[in-house]
């Protein structure tokens, strides 16, 4: 039997801005932190916390209902997020002339990415703190994902998209019966749209890094790849990248992990990657700077395609600290690479999620990567949804 929730307790402690540690109340409704403009993150009393603080017998992201932020179990909406299978890419392994590459598949999410882990959890403290009416601008799958969460938790959802979105990720927030608002432009834009709409109707903006809970979701992937690599973590992380959630969330998850004594051995390397049409984080990584000719443009793989991400130092951090990389891929390696995989492995990713493949064989041959390193790669989302 599947069970929803935990009788475990939350150990939330705190709220504290990402830049100067100011604490903020947990127990009223909060976006960011308003004196360094980053974003805020959530601390917990993990003394006394364990392994043995995992609930076993809870199947999704709330086995680890002790680190997160809900502090009533009435108040978890979930559809059964997290939990997702990680397998080995042996094929595809012994063509690179490697020994370890395995691929998590965020894809078998509800809604059909990782985006469900943050929903999950962003919804479910809305619930706990009595919002009523929720915004968010998205690339897509956060939309989709947000709608599904807010209609099981009789939460009103607006959701700004940009116009040339693919139509399955539009058709389902309106199935979900979220209000749509499609935009001539990037996420950016959309996010604009959004402060605007929170502005005048006092709606709560849950735009990307800008409350403090979505990254608590998507912590819950750092969790599950320690747990299923039983404690020794593989050598390199290969993330997909546009706001920076989930590699900032595994990064966080790691460090909570470690106070706890759980982790054997090093952490990873993070490696982010973008498309070549809108990297940012790689210009900053590689440069210090986004250059003047920065002209992001709309990718395919529509969740890579955000300009201005509100976390970037908090991203930057992940890569300084985990000695990790950035790195980009092009359009028509992404296409290719999706064709290839399927064809090899039997798997149909994501375009996101076959950038993280791309990305792992460039830094092998380029030999950032070695032959013997374990490489896990992550499928944020399903190849299904954007017809
Ligand atoms: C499938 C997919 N992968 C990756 C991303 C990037 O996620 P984030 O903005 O949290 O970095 C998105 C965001 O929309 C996405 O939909
Ligand atoms: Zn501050």
């Amino acid at each position: 039997m599947i069970q929803a929730a935990t009788e475990s307790k939350s150990t939330i402690q705190s709220l504290v801005c990402t830049k100067c540690n100011k604490a903020y109340d947990h127990k009223i409704v909060q976006q960011f932190a308003p004196c360094c403009n980053v974003p805020l993150s959530a601390t917990y009393d993990l003394t006394g916390q364990s392994i043995h603080s995992i609930n076993q017998a809870v199947y999704s992201m709330w086995r680890y209902q002790f680190a997160l932020p809900v502090l009533q179990k009435e108040n978890i909406v979930s559809l059964q997020e997290g939990f997702t299978p990680i397998s080995n890419l042996q094929k595809l392994a012994d063509k690179l002339g490697i020994d370890s590459l395995s691929i998590k598949d965020e894809s078998v999410n509800p809604t059909g990415s990782f985006k469900a882990r943050g929903l999950s959890m962003g919804v479910s403290k809305a619930k706990e703190l009595g919002i009523r009416n929720i915004v968010i601008p998205t690339a897509g799958n956060a939309g989709g994902a947000m709608s599904a969460y807010c209609a099981k938790a009789g939460i009103e959802a607006t959701v700004i998209m940009p116009k040339h979105t693919a139509e399955t990720l539009k058709e389902e927030c309106s199935l979900y019966g979220a209000n749509l608002i499609l935009i001539d432009g990037l996420i950016d834009a959309c996010g604009k749209k959004a402060r605007e709409i929170a502005a005048s109707t006092g709606a709560f903006d849950m735009s990307t890094m800008k409350e403090p809970y979505r990254l608590e979701g998507k912590k819950t992937l750092g969790y599950e790849i320690a747990e299923q690599f039983n404690w020794e973590l593989p050598d390199v992380i290969i993330y997909p990248t546009g706001g920076g959630t989930g590699p900032i969330g595994i990064w966080k998850a790691f460090h909570e992990l470690i106070r706890m004594k759980a982790i054997k051995g090093n952490l990873p390397r993070m490696v982010l990657v973008q498309s070549e049409v809108c990297s940012p984080m790689v210009s900053r990584f590689q440069t210090g700077i986004l250059p003047d000719t920065f002209a992001p443009q709309p990718s395919a793989a529509y969740g890579l395609a955000v300009p201005y991400p509100f976390a970037t130092d908090m991203m930057l951090a992940v890569l300084y600290q985990s000695n990790g990389t950035a790195i980009t891929v092009s359009e028509q390696e992404m296409e290719t690479g999706v064709q290839q995989i399927a064809k090899t492995e039997g798997m149909l990713l994501s375009l996101e999620g076959a950038a993280t493949y791309l990305a792992a064989e460039k830094l092998l041959a380029n030999g950032w990567i070695k032959p013997e390193e374990k490489i896990l790669l992550l499928n944020t989302g399903s190849w299904y949804k954007y017809r």
